[in-house]
């Protein structure tokens, strides 16, 4: 029997499994963890199920470590007592939320009461109320996310699904348990999990579900950007990410948190120069890149490495449109917007905002004559994230002239056997000029001043032009030469 509730939900699941035939996964249920829960419960006259991710996982064959057990009792008596049982002996309590979890073999272990749960319009932390197994069911996000599993001895593993779950699940579909607009406005986040389920699994959103999300996507609002981000995060680490990121244009959702992004999108034609449209160009761009990347931050090059494009258009007679300096001025939009979306300010952000400064660069090189100094001078802005850079403007190369796009490629080949080659032979990734600043002044017993940096940087150029090598003799000589022409005298 399903709780005690007495619902007209609590009947139609008897009438259920009367008719249908009671599906059972007790052998998917095998950890530990599971059958301490069940004596837990038992010992409490509670009844437990694990219910959610989990069981859409097990589902799917995806694995899942995260564990939600669902009670009939009191969510964190019945923690304390399964982590006592398992030995644990850490187990973190909300009691405002009737919560708890603890850790477990490396799998987080989380127990709710089963409530019914009402969201106050200003915010999203629910006012809990006790309520049935399908109460709890009905008051989650999707379908396929509110199948739940047996934990008692006499249904151990039968699968508990009054939404049919399975079945979307099946059909690949995202349908919430209640009316959408419900579901959504108790947490506007399960919009955003909408469209990241969406793109991480591959399954469409029912229709009824995307209008809603529509006509509520002003309602982010009032959820925490943090936690948005998380969502657009592993929006970005989805196999295909374009789909996840045209579903947030669509349903207006990136319009709540991103505008800089939305901007990209259109096309304006003068004089029959057309431009492409930047916002598909970059989605083409961080798909591309996914293929070859799980580096969450390099998929972040890629959406902002022509975010400033919409600000520096122009329309020069006779020549179309130009993008002149986009490049810089999205080098320098990163910091604020990675402020504003809360996103690590770190060594994270500097390496986006190195790899949207200099994106151009190694697609230039492929124009000219590729000259020893421009590869040596790519090196060392780069340094180590230079292959990572080259990923990124692999992928920019999203022509639809296939003539074009192989000339790129070919040409983009002999740039990177120019960086390996150049790499061996004048060390200039990692470069430490070998004529430090301290030297400088020394030598020509010089105070802190102009002169010094111009010495150096006279000597960082000379190495990066292959006038000389990159070694302490050369440099020590070439700077007696520079300090000649200033009229400085070294001392003896
Ligand atoms: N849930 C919900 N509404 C939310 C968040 C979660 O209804 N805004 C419910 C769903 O039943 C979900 C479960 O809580 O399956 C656990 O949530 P969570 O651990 O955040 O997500 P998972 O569904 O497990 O998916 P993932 O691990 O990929 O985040």
């Amino acid at each position: 029997m399903i709780f005690q509730g007495q619902n007209k939900y609590f009947y139609l699941l008897v009438l259920k499994s009367t008719f249908a035939p009671q599906m059972n996964f007790s052998r998917h249920l095998q950890k530990t963890v599971f059958r301490a829960v069940q004596q837990a419960a038992l010992e409490q006259h509670a009844e437990a199920f694990v219910i959610g991710g989990y069981v859409r996982d097990l589902m799917l064959k995806r694995l899942n470590k995260d564990i939600d057990i669902v009670t009939s009792g009191d969510g964190p008596a019945l923690a304390n007592r399964t982590a006592e049982l398992l030995g644990v002996k850490r187990v973190s309590i909300f009691a405002n939320f009737g919560t708890a979890h603890f850790i477990y073999k490396g799998s987080e272990v989380e127990f709710v009461s089963a409530r019914k749960e009402s969201y106050r319009a200003t915010s999203r932390k629910p006012d809990v109320e006790k309520g049935t197994l399908v109460d709890d069911q009905m008051r989650r996000d999707f379908t396929v996310n509110a199948m739940a599993l047996s934990l008692q001895e006499d249904s151990f593993g039968d699968l508990v699904d009054p939404f049919n779950g399975l079945l979307d699940l099946e059909n690949k579909i995202l349908r919430t348990p209640l009316e959408p607009a419900i579901t959504y406005s108790d947490d506007p986040l399960r919009m955003m999990r909408a469209v990241r389920f969406a793109a991480q699994l591959n399954f469409t959103i029912e229709e009824k579900s995307l209008l809603a999300i529509k006509e509520n996507a002003a309602r982010l609002e009032i959820v925490s950007v943090e936690r948005t981000m998380v969502e657009f995060n592993k929006i970005l680490l989805a196999k295909k990410p374009s789909v996840g990121l045209k579903l947030l244009f669509d349903t207006e959702l990136l319009h709540q948190f991103f505008p800089e992004m939305v901007k990209l999108h259109g096309v304006e034609k003068k004089n029959n120069y057309a431009h492409k449209d930047n916002f598909y160009h970059t989605l083409e761009v961080v798909d591309n890149l996914r293929a070859n990347t799980n580096n969450l931050w390099l998929l972040w090059g890629a959406v902002l490495h022509d975010i400033a494009k919409p600000h520096t258009k122009r329309f020069e007679d006779g020549i179309g449109w130009t993008f002149h300096g986009h490049e810089d001025v999205g080098a320098r939009w990163v910091p604020k917007i990675f402020q504003r979306l809360k996103l690590p300010l770190d060594h994270q952000m500097k390496f986006v905002q190195k790899l949207v400064a200099l994106h151009l660069r190694p697609i230039a090189l492929t124009k000219d004559e590729i000259s020893d100094s421009a590869v040596r001078r790519l090196l060392f802005e780069a340094g180590d994230d230079i292959d990572d850079l080259m990923l990124l403007c692999q992928a920019d190369i999203t022509s639809k002239n296939e003539s074009k796009v192989k000339r790129y490629l070919a040409n983009y080949e002999k740039v990177k056997l120019k960086l390996v080659e150049l790499e061996e032979k004048d060390r200039v990734r990692n470069f430490q000029p070998p004529v430090s600043g301290e030297l400088v002044m020394e030598t020509f017993q010089l105070q802190p001043c102009k002169e010094v940096g111009e010495i150096k940087n006279a000597i960082k150029d000379a190495i990066l032009d292959g006038k000389i090598q990159n070694n302490y003799e050369e440099a020590f000589a070439f700077m007696i030469e520079l300090g000649k022409a200033l009229n400085l005298v070294p001392k003896n």
